[in-house]
């Protein structure tokens, strides 16, 4: 069992000080570039056992997945509130990853943390680093648009634009000049609809506003929406819990379909949800990662007793 914490990174307490209140990061280069690079061979993420399943021919003995959003000592206020505490986590490329906790505990802040939501917010205060393939998200030479593009964000309500179905899907596309209008847009919407699985229930009305669909199928527009301008990550902030049971368990065969192509990190507040779709499981608790690893150590045999009493239902 590995702890969640190893704060490989401890001679560097003021690592990155991000304000986003100032629009741009402030940004100190983190001293430990050698240990950075190498740690991924040397050390895997936190458990991550397992070889990797897809591209036939792996052998048991291959690096599993490298890291994909690596962060250290991560902090974060709200003003003079501090949500989050020293956060360290290293997320693995391409599955998914839960993170839970109860309400309150600094799950969607974390998330917003990576494609830099909280910028949004006034008075927030980032400190520590967060990598997104080894480079540093709140670095001054980060283009914002272009992170959100590479790192999608999916919200508890479905929030599809007052726009035809098609038009939710093109927008992006169009303003990061990823298609041409007609043929190929055409085809990159279709393709974008096929892979939230949506495609057959809507190809007859695409010209249909969006916001008319059930919200099962909103959720699914927008994770089209987002897959549309081909994002290495998908954050997702608990998906699944405006919707009935059927459209939920529509959503989770289509997080295990879209695991072997994109990073997804997915707050939950259903631990059965978390159970069935995550590989690797974070849990949050008074802003801090008590403990990370694979699901199944999370659920049935987990290091620490906090985590244990949650899971047992004890507190949350
Ligand atoms: N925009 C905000 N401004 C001030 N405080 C906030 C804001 N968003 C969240 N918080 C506070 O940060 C803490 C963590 O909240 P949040 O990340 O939403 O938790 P969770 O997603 O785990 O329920 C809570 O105490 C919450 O009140
Ligand atoms: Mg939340």
């Amino acid at each position: 069992m590995q702890m969640p914490q190893p704060n490989d990174n401890p001679g560097d307490p003021e690592g990155v000080v991000a304000r986003s209140s100032m629009g741009a990061a402030e940004l100190r280069e983190g001293s430990d570039t050698v240990e950075g690079e190498d740690r991924p061979q040397s050390t895997p993420a936190p458990g991550v056992t397992r070889a990797p399943e897809v591209g036939g021919g792996s052998e048991a003995a291959e690096p599993t997945h490298p890291t994909k959003v690596d962060v250290r000592g991560l902090s974060l206020w709200y003003g003079d509130t501090q949500a989050l505490f020293d956060v360290s986590l290293r997320i693995p490329e391409k599955d998914v990853t839960a993170l839970i906790g109860p309400s309150g505990c600094g799950k969607s802040t974390f998330l917003r943390c990576i494609n830099r939501m909280n910028d949004l917010i006034s008075a927030v205060t980032i400190r520590g680093q967060l990598l997104l393939d080894e480079a540093d998200v709140y670095g001054s030479e980060v283009d914002v648009v272009q992170l959100r593009s590479r790192v999608g964000m999916v919200f508890q309500q479905p929030n599809p634009f007052p726009k035809s179905i098609y038009e939710n899907v093109a927008y992006a596309p169009r303003i990061h000049g990823l298609a041409k209008k007609g043929a190929e847009m055409d085809e990159l919407v279709e393709t974008s609809l096929r892979k939230a699985g949506l495609w057959k229930e809507v190809s007859d009305r695409l010209s249909m506003p969006g916001t008319a669909l059930s919200g099962g199928q909103q959720q699914r527009l927008c994770i089209a929406r987002a897959i549309a301008v081909n994002p290495d990550v998908i954050l997702m902030d608990e998906p699944a819990s405006a919707l009935d049971p059927v459209a939920t368990a529509t959503i989770e065969e289509l997080i295990d379909e879209l695991r072997s192509n994109y990073t997804i990190i997915i707050v939950t507040h259903n631990m059965q949800q978390a159970a069935r779709v995550a590989r690797y499981t974070a849990f949050f608790h008074l802003g801090e990662v008590i403990e990370f690893d694979d699901t199944d150590t999370i659920f049935t045999n987990p290091s620490q007793k906090r985590t244990e009493d949650y899971i047992t239902g004890r507190f949350g």
